[in-house]
């Protein structure tokens, strides 16, 4: 249940024809089996997404398209932002943080591969019950 976020860059194979990244599973970029894969487009201007953390998924970000930020509260409290803006960048969230997914451009396309199927019993969606979880499992932040 410990804390952790990584910014991930991948490795484009570009050529003459233009760009292409290709992701495999249980490898550094995406160090777990991918179970799930969903996407978030189309976002209403001003919206705020996510909202809540997880117990055990672990998930990796890609905005593919235009550009969103993610912003992360870890166990100790420590807020960190990071703007995903260009296919070649992905952010790895691990154990219980606390995310929200902000600022979307109008043309953003925000990938996420996921550990795991949708269970709505792995998700921590009111913020106090995520501060109690943090205190009651001793959570610790490795950033
Ligand atoms: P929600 O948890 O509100 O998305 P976000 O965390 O991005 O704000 O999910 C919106 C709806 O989609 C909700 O009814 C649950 C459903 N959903 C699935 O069925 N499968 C999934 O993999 C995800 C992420 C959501």
């Amino acid at each position: 249940m410990d804390a952790r976020v990584t910014e991930i860059q991948f490795v484009p194979k570009g050529d003459a024809r233009g760009q292409l990244i290709a992701l495999e599973a249980l490898s550094e970029q995406v160090p777990f089996e991918v179970k799930r894969m969903y996407y978030i487009f189309d976002t209403t201007p001003g919206t705020v997404r996510g909202n809540h953390a997880h117990k055990n998924l672990k998930q990796v970000l890609i905005c593919v398209s235009g550009a969103c930020t993610i912003v992360s509260e870890m166990p100790d409290g420590k807020v960190v932002e990071h703007r995903l803006d260009w296919p070649n960048r992905g952010l790895l969230i691990e154990g219980l943080v606390w995310r929200q997914m902000k600022d979307f451009s109008k043309d953003a396309v925000l990938i996420v591969l996921a550990s795991e199927h949708y269970d709505e019993d792995d998700y921590i969606r009111d913020y106090v019950r995520y501060k109690g979880f943090c205190r009651e499992f001793n959570c610790v932040t490795k950033v």
